[in-house]
């Protein structure tokens, strides 16, 4: 067996533990000294009541022996005074019975009676039985011996009785005898100490049961004490640990207002204030948390509308809002319009447009440029409390957001999720967020502004080499032109003269018609270049856009017809005026027109619809239902020359020169095509003002 599991290990770690785990605690402290305390009181009192029962117990003794001696000596008095030894030991049995009604004292075990010299007269001793006085005889044993010697000199000379020790167990008192104040002799009685020390043992034995006695209830009571002062300390220890494992649920009981109470209640108190830190620790990295994901989450993307829903949602998880809306605000309107809401109300607010109040909150934001929390929103002066309590608002948050120094909107937060009201930490939180979305949502328009410009100067770049192609193309075409304009008209003239003047057969006529015909296509495509080249700005005024329309629809109508072709004219009779040259629009409707019915060979539908757009503009749209565009010519069709009619041939300048004049007349032309299904053509072109149209109209 091993060492350890020996009996002397035992005994060691026995020591050891009741040291350290008892002897060091206060409990077991506090028992021994209260312990200690009442066992040194005990022993204390015992001692004071030996002490005092020994000296009871012979004083006793004394009374007893001096009223017997007292007794003897009055009833022997004149044969003492005589010395008249033979009557004395005559009378003495019957003056020892006599004493106390007979009842002789059974202690008594010497009686002896001297003169006033202090020789001895007579004397009895005592054996066995108490009431059998013995003769002392002249000689015997040595205690009648001793009874038999004279008094001392010093015995003789005292005046008061004498108490004292005899011998082992014996104790004796010598009374002097007077008449008239002279001592004429001495009673001496000599009484055993068994019956006193029987006495003392008894009350001994007593006194060590009681203060057993005592000890043991003082052992309870130290018990009870220490457990009472040190309950509640272990009742500490154990919530310390507890907090410890962060387990700590209810304060400690405090009873009493003692040191040990009010250490309680502070262990109390800074357990709440540990837990209340580690919440709002807790909340605070939880909140960190999710700022720092909404962050990165705004900075994320740069489209404005994804980024305002963005916002909504997360600011309602952040500040865990039943509602969070943004509204952004129209300065020029007064307006506010709850561009993005996320949460419970949403389609109680989304949407919802409300004009700037006076005294209301965006005026109050705007002029202290503070955030504002509002505890109590339906009894708040700034808010309209009819339609908070109809919308079951309770309490909100509101934020202004900024772009440069101007307030673009208000991000509000309404209602606490799970109840209560917001406060000064939801607001910071909210606050923080806020610039957040501020520098986002800058970023993003800042972002968006550039990305316009690019798209503007590409477009500007694309129109200048446009038009720096056509000029060249221009320029280029009307020397072409003119060079051939003159050969050519000789070559017309001549045909027509030869057509007119010679009597030809049938068959070389019709070749000299083919040869005039050809020649005058050739003439339309060059008086077609001219047109494009020509530079001059035509003389305009306010007109109705429908007069060339119709002239237009009038002129195509027999063409159409004979295509298969059906014409809607979708508009109503009001003038629709604009500062135009109204030849050269005609020849815009008619060029467009004519391609419409071109891209419908097998026949359709051609709608024309006059809208006004707003009040700047007027759109007169050419819808076909023809063949449409290909995707690959969509952005050629405006150039001179193109043209997919091989066949019959276009000369590919219908649309470019329809291009140049709607430009010089301040508008455009937009295009769609769903190839297979037809194409609309839009002619934009700036309106005239009202006052100017009815000058129009009344001239
Ligand atoms: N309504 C239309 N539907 C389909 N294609 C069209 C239409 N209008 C114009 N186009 C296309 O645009 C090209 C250029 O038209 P245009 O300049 O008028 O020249 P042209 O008519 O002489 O071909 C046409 O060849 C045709 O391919
Ligand atoms: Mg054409």
């Amino acid at each position: 067996m091993a060492g350890t599991y020996g009996i002397g290990a035992f005994i060691e770690r026995y020591i050891r533990q009741f040291s350290t785990r008892w002897w060091g605690g206060v409990r077991c402290r506090v028992s021994f000294y209260v312990s200690l305390a009442l066992f040194l009181a005990a022993a204390f009192f015992t001692i004071f009541f030996f002490i005092e029962s020994d000296r009871l117990l012979k004083a006793e003794m004394r009374g007893r022996a001096l009223a017997f001696a007292r007794h003897l000596a009055t009833m022997l008095l004149p044969d003492i005074a005589a010395e008249r030894a033979g009557e004395l030991d005559r009378k003495i049995n019957p003056a020892f019975i006599s004493f106390d009604g007979g009842a002789a004292d059974p202690d008594l075990r010497t009686l002896a009676v001297y003169d006033r010299s202090g020789r001895f007269l007579v004397g009895r001793t005592r054996q066995e039985a108490p009431h059998r006085a013995v003769r002392v005889p002249q000689t015997g044993p040595a205690e009648a011996e001793s009874l038999q010697a004279s008094l001392t000199a010093e015995t003789r000379q005292m005046q008061e009785p004498l108490f004292r020790r005899a011998a082992a167990g014996i104790y004796e008192v010598i009374l002097p005898v007077r008449t008239g104040g002279e001592v004429i002799g001495f009673v001496r009685l000599g009484l055993s100490g068994e019956w006193h020390a029987a006495r003392y043992t008894a009350n001994a034995r007593k006194a060590a049961v009681i203060l057993v006695i005592i000890v043991l209830i003082g052992l309870a009571i130290s018990r009870a004490i220490a457990v009472s002062i040190t309950k509640p300390l272990s009742e500490l220890s154990a919530a310390a640990d507890e907090l410890k494992r962060r387990n700590w649920s209810a304060p400690v009981p405090v009873q009493g207002r003692g040191e040990i109470s009010r250490l309680i209640e502070t262990f109390n108190d800074m357990a709440q204030t540990l837990l209340q830190r580690e919440i709002s620790l807790s909340r605070g990295n939880r909140d960190l948390f999710i700022l720092h994901t909404a962050g990165l989450d705004l900075m994320e993307g740069l489209d404005i509308d994804a980024l305002l829903q963005k916002t909504a949602a997360r600011a309602e998880d952040l500040v865990r809002a039943d509602t969070v809306a943004l509204a952004t605000v129209d300065q020029a309107d007064r307006e506010m319009k709850y561009a993005s809401v996320s949460g419970g109300k949403a389609t109680a607010l989304a949407g919802l447009e409300r004009a700037i109040e006076a005294g209301g909150i965006y005026n109050w934001i705007a002029s202290y440029g503070t955030p504002l929390l509002i505890q109590d929103a339906q009894s708040d002066f700034r808010l309209n409390g009819e339609l908070m309590a109809s919308l079951g608002i309770r309490s909100l948050m509101t934020v202004p957001l900024w772009s440069s120094n101007t307030m673009t909107g208000l991000l509000t937060a309404f209602n606490k999720k799970g109840g209560g009201a917001f406060d000064k930490h939801d607001l910071r939180l909210f606050t923080v967020f806020s610039n957040l979305v501020s520098s986002a949502l800058q970023n993003a328009s800042l972002y968006n502004d550039l990305k316009t410009n690019m798209d503007e100067l590409e477009e500007a770049q694309g129109q200048f080499v446009r038009a720096a192609k056509m000029a060249a193309i221009g320029e280029l075409a009307a020397n072409v032109a003119h060079e051939v304009n003159n050969p050519l008209t000789s070559v017309l003239g001549y045909t027509t003269h030869l057509i007119k003047t010679l009597d030809l057969p049938e068959q070389q006529k019709s070749m000299l018609q083919m040869i005039e015909q050809e020649t005058l296509r050739v003439r339309k495509i060059i008086r077609g270049l001219l047109d494009f080249s020509s530079q001059r700005s035509s003389w305009r005024r306010p007109a109705d856009l429908l007069q060339p329309l119709r002239e237009t629809v009038a002129l195509l109508q027999g063409v159409a017809e004979s295509g298969g072709v059906r014409i809607f004219e979708e508009y109503d009779g009001a003038p629709v005026v604009a500062y135009m040259n109204e030849n050269e629009m005609k020849q815009v409707f008619i060029n467009i027109a004519t391609n419409a019915l071109q891209a419908m060979p097998g026949g359709g539908d051609l709608r024309i619809r006059v809208r006004s757009a707003g009040r700047n503009e007027a759109h007169v749209e050419f819808a076909d239902s023809g063949v449409g565009i290909a995707e690959e010519h969509r952005a050629r069709i405006f150039e001179p020359f193109f043209s997919t009619k091989t066949e019959g041939g276009g000369t590919g300048l219908g649309l470019s020169i329809s291009y140049r004049i709607v430009q010089n007349h301040g508008g455009r032309i937009e295009v769609e095509s769903a190839p297979g299904s037809g194409s609309v053509f839009r002619v934009i072109l700036p309106l005239v003002r009202q006052d100017a149209a009815a000058r129009a109209g009344a001239g």
